[in-house]
């Protein structure tokens, strides 16, 4: 669609803050909100605007003369049947039926449902997934890959351009300790097989020693500088640390169909350390205490901030002080966006207010999410969250190809793995997904895979179902033509599904701006539910000809709004389950 077409809930906001302003000519009206948003119960009409009780406030009269004040104002609308005052002031507004049985066509019409090119002319990096390496993922790693991905799809759907960048830690004071323990515990065939188990293995060995032998330590620390210096063997043998890791971790991107636009990581930043160092001192942020030289951030009500260790090394905030940099001078963002799990909002703080106090200007957003809680056995036993991610797919599809042979016994055994495949990995994502990111979550299997509760299989299956009905239609009707009869909103039922899927770009929208995938989720299963009363409810393919074709093509609206839908969230949707 044109990028200055706008949502419903937006040209009703112009409209509602248009109205106010010309109802109260007052120079403290000038910035007046008026948000319209979706009602929340259709007692309360198709949306409703609660601006009144605010202005009130402000004007100190009664709310509900406000309201009605400005419903004159706003005089007749092409979209509004009409508004009413309710409760304490709530304006109420109903639309008309035909306009929004008109809206559905222009929605069908359009490649995108609707969905205005919000973003377009803006760039985002995404920073997500960002595992260490030379240690396996763990959950908070996994989440961030699934979230930052959903995140990634949003912002591109609306027209921004992303950079999706894979900010690896893959520069620190560990590999000192790691080239120690590779040249004296590894084992090559223990390497080839499990490579990041093994370089774990040699790194927890390596440090082990190095708290009971004060030489190995020294060593190991010369090995840091040589590597930091460009040595060329412990550059090479870093980059094999590097590429080893990396393969393993695009098994799991594979797995779940992620992929990057950048893969940098820290050390692509490491020459820009000293210079970052030196605008902070300029600027009179940096200054020694006890040989290191740290921020001190009190005004922000934050702890100081090391930025060079005594020993001259520099720390974790000072190398995203230098990607802030490097990325504000490559893309000129409009923001830079971080997933990454709950433990790390004081870093992101921290250097957050140092980049601001240093003039580094970017739109910097920290998207945290608690830990998921998993069911036994996911965990390993010496780190309390590290997941077998792959044993943990390999069980949803194996649970999932279960559903689906008892849902497609006819199926071919090749097909109903592959749908298997995207059930199991789909029950994974959305279960992660579908939940306020920041609350505390459990994962179960039963409701990860429930075909009838907030699961992707009940949306997948959902999905299969309508896209039949038309498949169906083609068959009974070969010589049917859709779009030679209107949409028609007869029944409240047609009605309550057309309202929804009219909201779609809205709540795109508000899912990429808010950074938070599950209001479409929210949105997605509330749309599959909507459809089945409808289904149950009113005939399809029995229904008089004119009619038939109106609900068949509502269905394919349902049908891509979910599949458009799921598939921003990184989901798949088999036709048949
Ligand atoms: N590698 C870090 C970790 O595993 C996450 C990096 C997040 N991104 C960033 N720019 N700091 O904890």
């Amino acid at each position: 669609m044109d990028p200055k077409i706008s949502t419903v809930e937006e040209t009703l906001t112009i409209w509602m803050a248009d109205a106010f302003r010309n109802a109260f000519r007052k120079k403290e009206l000038s910035d007046i909100h008026a948000p319209v948003s979706a009602a929340t119960d259709e007692k309360f009409g198709d949306f409703q605007c609660n601006a009144a009780m605010g202005l009130a406030r402000v004007l100190k009269r009664n709310p509900r003369e406000i309201a009605d004040q400005a419903i004159q104002a706003a005089g007749p609308h092409p979209w509004v049947e009409r508004c009413e005052v309710a409760g304490a002031g709530f304006i109420n507004i109903f639309l008309r039926t035909e306009w929004l049985a008109d809206r559905l066509q222009e929605i069908e019409a359009d490649t995108k449902l609707g969905t205005p090119a919000a973003g377009k002319g803006r760039t985002v990096v995404l920073d997500y997934s960002s595992p260490n390496v030379a240690k396996p993922m763990h959950i908070g790693h996994i989440r961030s890959t699934v979230i930052g991905n959903a995140l990634d799809r949003l912002h591109r759907f609306l027209g921004y351009r992303v950079i999706a960048d894979n900010h690896l830690g893959d520069w620190g004071t560990q590999f000192g300790l790691l080239i120690m323990g590779y040249r004296h515990f590894v084992d090559r065939a223990a390497l080839g097989a499990h490579p990041i188990q093994e370089l774990e293995r040699i790194y927890v060995k390596s440090y082990e020693k190095s708290r009971e032998d004060p030489a190995w330590l020294d060593d190991a620390r010369r090995e840091l500088v040589k590597l930091q210096q460009g040595d060329p063997d412990h550059l090479a043998l870093w980059q094999l640390f590097v590429d080893l890791s990396l393969k393993e971790f695009e098994e799991i991107y594979r797995r779940l169909d992620v992929s990057f636009d950048l893969v940098r990581g820290e050390s692509y930043y490491r020459d820009r350390l000293a210079g970052v160092l030196d605008l902070l001192r300029q600027k009179g942020l940096a200054v020694e205490s006890e040989g290191a030289q740290v921020v001190h951030l009190e005004e922000e009500g934050l702890p100081l901030c090391i930025v060079q260790k005594s020993d001259g090394g520099y720390n974790y905030a000072t190398s995203d002080l230098a990607t802030v940099q490097s990325r504000i001078e490559e893309f000129d963002p409009s923001a830079i966006v971080y997933v990454t799990d709950e433990r790390q909002q004081l870093h992101f703080n921290q250097f957050f207010a140092i980049a601001r106090k240093a003039g580094l200007d970017a739109n910097l957003v920290h998207v945290w999410f608690g830990l998921m809680r998993l069911p036994e056995g996911t965990f390993s036993t010496r780190e309390g969250n590290v997941i077998k991610l792959d044993r943990m797919l390999d069980e949803a599809e194996a649970r999932a190809l279960a559903l689906v042979k008892d849902a497609s016994p006819d199926m071919p055994e090749a097909q109903q793995k592959d749908v298997a495949r995207a059930v199991g990995i789909g029950a994974v994502k959305y279960a992660d997904l579908s939940q306020n990111p920041q609350s505390l979550i459990t994962f179960t299997w039963d409701k990860a895979l429930s075909m009838d509760g907030n699961s992707a299989p009940y949306l997948q299956y959902a999905y299969a179902r309508i896209s039949s009905v038309q498949d169906k239609y083609r068959e009974r009707f070969p010589e049917g033509d859709l779009a030679k009869w209107p949409i028609v909103l007869n029944e409240a039922v047609e009605r309550r599904l057309a309202l929804r899927l009219v909201r779609f770009p809205s709540v795109v929208l508000r899912a990429t701006e808010l950074y938070r995938p599950n209001l479409l989720a929210d949105y997605l299963y509330d749309l599959a539910q909507t459809y089945s009363s409808f289904y149950q409810n009113v005939p399809f393919l029995k229904a008089e000809e004119g009619l038939r074709e109106s609900r068949v093509r509502l269905c394919g609206l349902v049908a891509r709004t979910l599949r458009q839908g799921l598939n921003l969230l990184g989901i798949e949707t088999p036709e048949r389950i």
